[in-house]
């Protein structure tokens, strides 16, 4: 993929995508197999990630949440021991296609991990090295800007403004998650992508993120990993149940909590198992 050009002209172009009742797709994940060596970790998944909306994945530990998650991206090109078969689309483009830039990918395709993982620098170059590194913007001005800008889509501006050249990891838990967001957000991603982006939160930084998330959909395409149901069910229009490495359904989230299809779904959303 030339990132320089609008991406489309090289890349193996397939149809726009949308479900079956007409709504655009941003992502989909046909016939995905994961292996871990000898190790099967998810078994012939397919999941349309529905454009501008939240998706998210559920089910207990293991199942292989992750492990999706991380093949939206390629993130799983980083583990030598993992092999990832099937297709996954993001918008015309196969992303396993050996034609792609997996830098560029991770830009369309933006991570937040369970941890906060703020580079040791400044709030300022926390969220500049992006768009410093992808070239996006000509000088210093246009990059204060972006700086701003994410921060402010982050909902972090106004309470780090006056101190963007103070360390990123002298912030709170939440914060650093919501800086992480704005480093995310500052490469211009289309989707994001985040992996129980609260588990290490307070209860009122969790507000605060599960709140920012549902600003940012209007945006961006969303898919987070959750192991709460009670955030699943308040951020997500859409909710992936995962057993076993097998995707067990996929609907609208109000159905997937109130009226679920599979015996496995229906018991763990009762607390029967995970
Ligand atoms: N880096 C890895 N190497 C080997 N096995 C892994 C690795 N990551 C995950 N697995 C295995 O794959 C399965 C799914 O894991 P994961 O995707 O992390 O589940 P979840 O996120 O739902 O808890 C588990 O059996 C796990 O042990
Ligand atoms: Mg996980």
């Amino acid at each position: 993929m030339d990132a320089k050009t609008d991406g489309g002209a090289a890349m193996p172009a397939g149809a726009a995508m949308v479900t079956a009742d007409g709504v655009p797709v941003k992502m989909r994940g046909s016939n995905v197999n994961v292996f871990y060596g000898e190790k099967q970790a998810l078994f012939d998944v397919g999941l349309d990630v529905r454009d501008r909306h939240v998706t998210a994945l559920i089910g207990p530990s293991g199942c292989g949440k992750s492990t999706f998650l991380r093949c939206l991206n390629r993130m799983n090109d980083t583990i030598d021991v993992c092999r990832v078969t099937g297709t996954i689309m993001l918008d015309r483009t196969d992303i396993y296609d050996p034609s792609v830039d997996v830098v560029e990918l991770r830009a369309r395709v933006g991570m937040v991990f369970q941890k906060p993982n703020p580079f040791p620098k400044s709030i300022y170059e926390n969220v500049a090295y992006g768009p410093r590194i992808h070239g996006l913007t000509r000088n210093k001005s246009e990059l204060d800007d972006v700086v701003a800008t994410s921060l402010q889509k982050a909902g972090l501006y106004e309470e780090v403004k006056d101190r963007l050249d103070e360390p990123g990891t002298g912030l709170s838990g939440g914060q650093q998650q919501r800086l992480c967001i704005a480093r995310a957000i500052a490469v211009s991603p289309e989707v994001i992508l985040m992996d129980e982006p609260c588990s290490a939160l307070d209860p009122i930084a969790t507000a605060k993120v599960e709140e920012l998330i549902d600003e940012l959909r209007e945006n961006y395409t969303i898919v987070i990993v959750t192991h709460s149901m009670q955030q699943a069910a308040r951020v997500s229009q859409r909710t992936a149940f995962f057993h076993l490495g097998n995707l067990v359904e996929e609907g609208e989230t109000k159905e997937i909590f109130t009226n679920p299809r599979d015996k496995r779904t229906q018991d763990y959303i009762t607390g029967r198992f995970g």
